[in-house]
């Protein structure tokens, strides 16, 4: 990078106030995946009149280069951004987010989004709208399937490395893309799981569950942030000064770019805090919102506001300025065209490295929930074992799903379905005969609307068969069989924006064909393809195998298959509960303990539900945040802590034996969650402060050590949002360590300090 900060200041100086608004325009030319019933009009009148600052949703070099020569043409030259919603991959699609998260291998999750950044930027994206980092406890919401989950510690790993991946420490580089942490804040929140809708939360929660991923972003470096649909404790975050500048941008030292979403500032009209469009543009400025996404409510107001005095050109020269600091680092005031020449000669698309990572993805977000008899791994294809496997279900041949919500730019045809690539692993020693056995719903007026995105191929297609004869053509393939496989689960479209789910179940005509399997008397083994947390209660008794494989992308076929025959550990761990029941949601293992906790039974009188059976944990679900089995056999022994009475800046190790009881190789995820029994506020139960993927080879014990520091212990005492400290009380600390956040084991330390605040934050 050439040009500096000097060049901006000098840039600025020649720059009118149309000129500086038009920075502030971004838009969408329309076409293909849209989220929003706006689209911008005049796109290329509009840049070639210096009224456009950034683009997104262009989706080829040959269109990028286009819109570039135009900006070229007007009286500055300034260059355009280009952005996309690149969410898990560009054209090598890896598993969803959620997916990713479930491996709690940061070094892969950087590696995807590397791999999407030069996938991307070979097309001259300099800007991605990720990664999405909304903490969510609610699995009705259909955007938990982009996020990285429930955890504010594992969701802040994630936006670490993502960001890493991303913009590899180096954002003039032709082959990095300037990552956006979205959506800011609270957005994971909504009422009832629905979409869009307003988030009440106490500044504490605020910032010890909302804003960690964001501050662990910022810190990895990350170039910008996404304001969020929602309000907050009444306030849109469109029109949220508190937030996005008095404390992120003040107190906490964000200095990056903040974008609008999809017409959100017009939107502030909707929620009830603007009168008309001007008014909504001055609420989104003076909020700190530098580029107005779609609504162009800056582009036609913010002249007259400065003339009528209502807002100060300086406010606007400040948004600017931010722009184009925003393409200085990104390298384009140097050569607008580098990543497009870049990305001829490097070709980093949908290569076989790429593939591969792909493939490896699907394996490490796979979480197995149940195993029995070890039916999984199957026999090795060659071993005789097996000579029939009967692949079954709606998903078996299927393509268009595979990609799950949010592949704008991928094609269903680069995908390996998943009786590819169990064919491709047996060759011809294992016959694979498929059915599809059910419909993924039966409902017309359901199927169009999860088609939404479908212009080319549809996610559901409805079979013209009778759903009975649907299920008797695979009762007769599984009874032919040594063992089922029945892929089943949600259309890609019934999680993502706009996709809240008031049933967590998988739709009836599947469970019916679950049924009739599990009567057939053969080994069953259950994939489910989902986009969030289901509710799996019935699937867990039918399976003798349940394994989520979310949506796996481009590789699912082969990472599938490798799961299937063991050539591949499946080492996913759930990055949020499954609950037994619809009615538990919202759900988390960090609840807080009431003052009169369920004994994990229903009990009368304590926290619980009457109308869940004994047997069912009441409050954390049925298959626990943290939670996965290997194929191995590991024992935990219990956590040892060098000694148990520390003060102030001491550092604690803690060490657990793990051994892989079994003769294979096993990966496994050791969890260390610490708890908090008395304080002066009643703290979370458990809450995750560190983990650790480890290789285990057969037979082997290895000791894992975890240092806990005092930083690990604090808390946030907030009186608003702006007005908040952390807190550290000493006295006792449970450190829990175990394979996921029900299951461990504890070892009680005192950490003596007297109550210690920490400096407004
Ligand atoms: C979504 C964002 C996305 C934007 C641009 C919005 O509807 O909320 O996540 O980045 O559209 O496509």
């Amino acid at each position: 990078m050439t040009k500096d900060m000097n060049f901006i200041d000098g840039l600025l100086g020649q720059m009118t106030l149309e000129e500086k608004i038009g920075q502030l325009n971004l838009v969408t030319p329309g076409g293909e995946t849209l989220t929003g019933t706006v689209v911008n009009t005049d796109v290329a009148e509009k840049i070639r009149t210096g009224r456009i600052g950034g683009i997104f949703g262009v989706k080829s070099a040959e269109a990028v280069r286009v819109f570039q020569d135009l900006a070229q043409e007007t009286r500055l030259k300034i260059p355009l951004m280009f952005a996309e919603d690149v969410i898990h991959g560009q054209k090598t699609i890896f598993p969803l987010p959620l997916a990713l998260a479930a491996s709690w291998d940061m070094d892969l999750v950087r590696a995807t989004a590397r791999v999407a950044a030069r996938e991307a930027a070979s097309i001259g994206i300099d800007q991605v709208y990720s990664p999405m980092i909304d903490v969510c406890r609610d699995p009705r919401w259909g955007r938990i399937a982009e996020s990285p989950g429930e955890d504010p510690f594992l969701a802040s790993r994630f936006a670490e490395a993502m960001v890493e991946g991303y913009q590899n420490n180096d954002l003039s580089h032709p082959d990095a893309v300037m990552a956006c942490l979205k959506h800011f804040c609270g957005y994971g929140g909504g009422m009832g799981g629905r979409d869009y809708d307003a988030v009440d939360l106490s500044p504490a929660t605020l910032h010890d569950v909302v804003l960690p991923p964001f501050v662990a972003g910022m810190r990895a470096g990350a170039g910008s942030i996404m304001a969020s649909f929602n309000t907050l404790n009444g306030v849109p975050m469109h029109a949220n000064r508190a937030v996005i500048t008095e404390l992120f941008r003040e107190k906490l030292g964000f200095g990056g770019l903040v974008v609008a979403d999809y017409t959100g500032i017009l939107e502030l009209i909707a929620h009830g805090v603007a009168a008309d469009r001007a008014d909504a543009a001055r609420l989104g400025l003076t909020a700190g919102v530098d580029m107005d996404m779609v609504s162009e409510t800056y582009l036609e107001t913010l002249e007259d506001s400065v003339g009528a005095g209502l807002i100060k050109e300086a406010e606007i020269t400040a948004a600017c300025r931010r722009v184009l600091e925003a393409k200085l680092k990104l390298g384009l005031f140097d050569d607008p065209y580098h990543r497009l020449d870049w990305g001829r000669s490097a070709q980093p698309i949908l290569t076989a490295a790429n593939r591969q990572l792909a493939r490896e993805a699907v394996a490490a977000a796979t979480v197995v929930l149940k195993n029995d008899g070890n039916l999984l791994p199957l026999p090795a294809p060659e071993s005789g074992k097996i000579g029939t496997i009967a692949l079954v279900g709606p998903f078996a041949l299927d393509r268009v799903n595979m990609n799950g919500t949010w592949a704008v730019a991928a094609s269903p045809s680069t995908v390996v379905p998943i009786a590819d690539g169990l064919r491709e692993a047996v060759g011809n020693a294992v016959s694979v005969l498929t059915a599809k056995g059910a419909n993924i719903v039966d409902e017309l007026w359901l199927a169009s609307r999860l088609n939404v995105h479908d212009w080319k191929d549809l996610s559901v297609v409805i079979d013209v068969r009778s759903p009975e004869a649907m299920i008797a053509e695979a009762v007769a393939t599984a009874s032919s069989a040594d063992v089922t496989v029945a892929v089943v689960g949600e259309a890609r479209e019934y999680s993502g924006e706009s996709s809240s789910r008031s049933d967590l179940s998988i739709p009836e005509p599947q469970k019916k064909l679950l049924r009739a399997l599990k009567a057939t008397g053969k080994p069953l083994v259950v994939v489910v393809m989902t986009g969030r947390p289901l509710v799996l209660a019935e699937e867990a008794l039918l399976a003798d195998a349940l394994l989520v494989a979310w949506f796996g992308g481009t590789e699912i076929g082969h990472g599938l298959a490798d799961v299937l025959f063991g050539k591949s550990e499946p080492s996913g761990r759930l990055p949020a509960t499954f609950p037994y029941s619809l009615g538990q949601v919202p759900i988390t293992y960090s609840h807080r303990p009431t003052g009169r906790p369920a004994p994990g039974r229903f009990q009368k009188f304590t926290s619980g539900y009457v109308d869940l059976p004994d047997d069912v944990p009441q409050n954390d679900g049925l298959y626990p945040f943290g939670f996965g089995l290997g194929y191995g056999t590991v024992a935990y022994g219990p956590p040892r802590a060098v000694r148990t009475e520390l003060a102030g800046e001491d550092r604690l190790d803690v060490t657990v034996t793990v051994t892989n009881l079994g003769d294979r190789p096993t990966l496994e995820t050791v969890q260390l969650y610490i708890g908090d029994p008395v304080a002066s506020v009643s703290r979370p139960v458990k809450e995750l402060k560190a983990f650790r993927k480890l290789a285990l080879a057969p037979r082997v014990a290895e000791a894992v050590s975890f240092t806990v520091t005092a930083a690990d212990l604090d808390f946030s005492v907030a009186e608003t949002v702006t007005d908040t400290r952390r807190r550290l009380e000493g006295g006792a600390f449970d450190i829990h360590v175990g394979p996921n956040s029900r299951d461990t084991q504890a070892v009680r330390v005192v950490w003596n300090e007297p109550k210690i605040e920490g400096k407004r934050s």
